[in-house]
């Protein structure tokens, strides 16, 4: 099992039976249904699949139906085809049912006796919120809706973040998990790592012979990484996220992802065990990088009000729906990491992350150092103006999104009598190259559930080992009060100071 790590483009052959719990939730909508659809109009399905939607709400087969064709037609990236939906719905079952309650996995496992119609193979997809993970996973094994690994037909779990609030849940949850499930029965889910954009930062690294000699100590300035969101609390997310905040929402999983993809070791091959013991290798050896206090090496802010570029008001975090007014949850954390190995050892490394950002972007640059002898004048112009700036170091840009694409800032001269230098790009995008829209992250984890490929799934080691490095900032939550900051800009100001002694600052762009 789990061992290709390149299976991606092929059908998938085991007829299954996919239930996803929370089914009338948001992710589900806007998400695994039209990934699933998607994948079924690709011909990537096998044969023979039911999708069963479960949740407490009252609805008949044909009304779920009915739903699910509205959400496939509202956000498939690629446009639909009526007869295709229809199709594809008559695939889907609903069962109305208590997560909390034995009875409604009773009646599952009665419904499926009908093999025919439920094949045996069962991909579990919890969809629902943390707090009842245990419940769902114990009850699916006392009803036997789970079987061990090794029998004639699989069962899987998907799981989705927050796997858990801080080193001391996450390691309970995983022993928690593993009472009931094998490891690898269980695929916890970080959408980032079914981004295009970030598998291709491994393909660059790895399949370049010219970059992987610079990528060190000895060439590389700092690295920084930017996941900025323009949005605030969408509709009914403040219950969640006042309770989690940036720092456990995005940098406990899709930022730390990132990172250890662009400093990891090479693996021996592309195994999904191969890849996850190097990343738990380089999350090992990385450590905040407090001098004197913790506030030297992370930043909290929250979003104050304010209005958009259209005067329209826009409110402030602690105004937000299902906000605790007193609330001092961080709406956007920056902090500075340092990698404790023979690769990085002093090399900065910058994260930062928000709600209510001047952008949405999501980017990893990488900076070098500048030439040690500076022969030439940098400038920067505008038309025939230009200013004599410092040289600038080249950056390495992996455009997450939009925009997709690879960058490299590099120094060129400017055509003309003067030996001067002004940066340009070079610059793959992957809209110039591939005219297709981009397949979306879950259409591509979907299908790893489904070959049994966990390559791009956390392993519970490096679950825990993601906390680890975060630990001590939530153990000082009381001296890292959050600054306010204005909607629009770059987050809290008070993050520049983390370059301290840094050739650069924060790439606003
Ligand atoms: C989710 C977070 O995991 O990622 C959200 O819970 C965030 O708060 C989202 O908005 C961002 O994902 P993307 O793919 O839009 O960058």
């Amino acid at each position: 099992m789990s061992s290709s790590g390149i299976i991606g483009e092929s059908r998938v052959n085991d007829p299954v039976t996919i239930v996803i719990f929370g089914a009338t939730g948001d992710l589900t909508h806007r998400k695994l249904i039209p990934a699933l659809y998607i994948a079924f109009i690709q011909d990537m399905l096998p044969g023979k699949f039911t999708i069963v939607g479960f949740a407490r709400r009252d609805y008949d087969d044909a009304a779920f139906q009915g739903m699910m064709a509205e959400s496939i037609k509202e956000f498939s990236r690629i446009p639909t085809e009526d007869e295709a939906v229809e199709r594809f719905v008559k695939h889907i079952h609903y069962h109305k049912g208590d997560i909390s309650s034995d009875a409604a996995y009773d009646e599952l496992r009665y419904k499926f006796e009908d093999v025919e119609r439920f094949p045996e193979n069962r991909l579990f997809y919890l969809s629902i919120i943390p707090d009842l993970f245990e419940t769902a996973v114990r009850s699916l094994k006392r009803s036997r809706l789970v079987d061990a690994p090794g029998g004639k037909q699989w069962s899987r779990v998907v799981i989705e973040k927050p796997f858990g609030r801080d080193l001391e849940s996450a390691i309970s949850l995983n022993n928690t998990l593993l009472q009931y499930l094998d490891e690898s029965q269980i695929y916890r889910i970080d959408h980032y790592l079914g981004k295009e954009t970030v598998q291709n930062i491994l393909s660059f690294r790895f399949a370049n012979a010219i970059f992987e000699p610079v990528f060190n100590r000895s060439y590389v300035d700092h690295i920084q990484i930017t996941a900025a969101e323009t949005v605030g609390m969408e509709k009914g997310r403040g219950g969640y996220y006042d309770e989690y905040g940036a720092l456990r929402d995005m940098v406990t999983n899709h930022l730390l992802q990132l990172l250890c993809l662009v400093t990891m070791e090479a693996p021996g091959d592309l195994s999904a065990e191969s890849i996850r013991n190097e990343k738990v290798k380089v999350l090992n050896a990385m450590k905040l990088d407090v001098r004197k206090n913790i506030s030297d090496a992370v930043c909290r802010g929250q979003y104050g009000g304010g209005m958009d570029e259209t005067g329209k008001e826009i409110k402030g975090y602690l105004d937000e729906d299902r906000i605790n007014p007193d609330s001092d949850t961080d709406t956007f954390t920056a902090m500075r990491l340092s990698i404790n190995n023979w690769r990085w050892a002093g090399v900065p490394i910058l994260l930062r992350t928000g709600k209510r950002m001047a952008k949405k972007t999501t980017e990893v640059a990488v900076q070098f150092k500048v030439p040690p002898l500076q022969l030439f004048q940098q400038v920067q112009c505008e038309d025939d103006v230009c200013d004599i700036t410092r040289i600038k170091p080249n950056t390495l840009i992996f455009r997450i999104q939009p925009n997709e694409g690879i960058f490299l800032k590099v120094g060129t001269k400017r055509p003309g009598m003067r030996f001067v230098v002004e940066d340009v790009k070079m610059d793959f995008s992957y809209s110039g190259k591939w005219r297709n829209s981009l397949p979306e992250a879950y259409e591509r984890l979907l299908l790893d559930t489904l070959h049994g490929d966990s390559t791009l799934f956390t392993r519970s080691d490096e679950v825990a080992a993601e906390w680890n490095v975060v630990q001590p900032i939530l153990d000082n939550l009381d001296r890292l009060k959050p600054y306010s900051y204005e909607p629009g800009e770059w987050g809290a100001p008070e993050a520049d100071w983390l370059f301290h002694g840094v050739e650069g600052k924060w790439r606003n762009k």
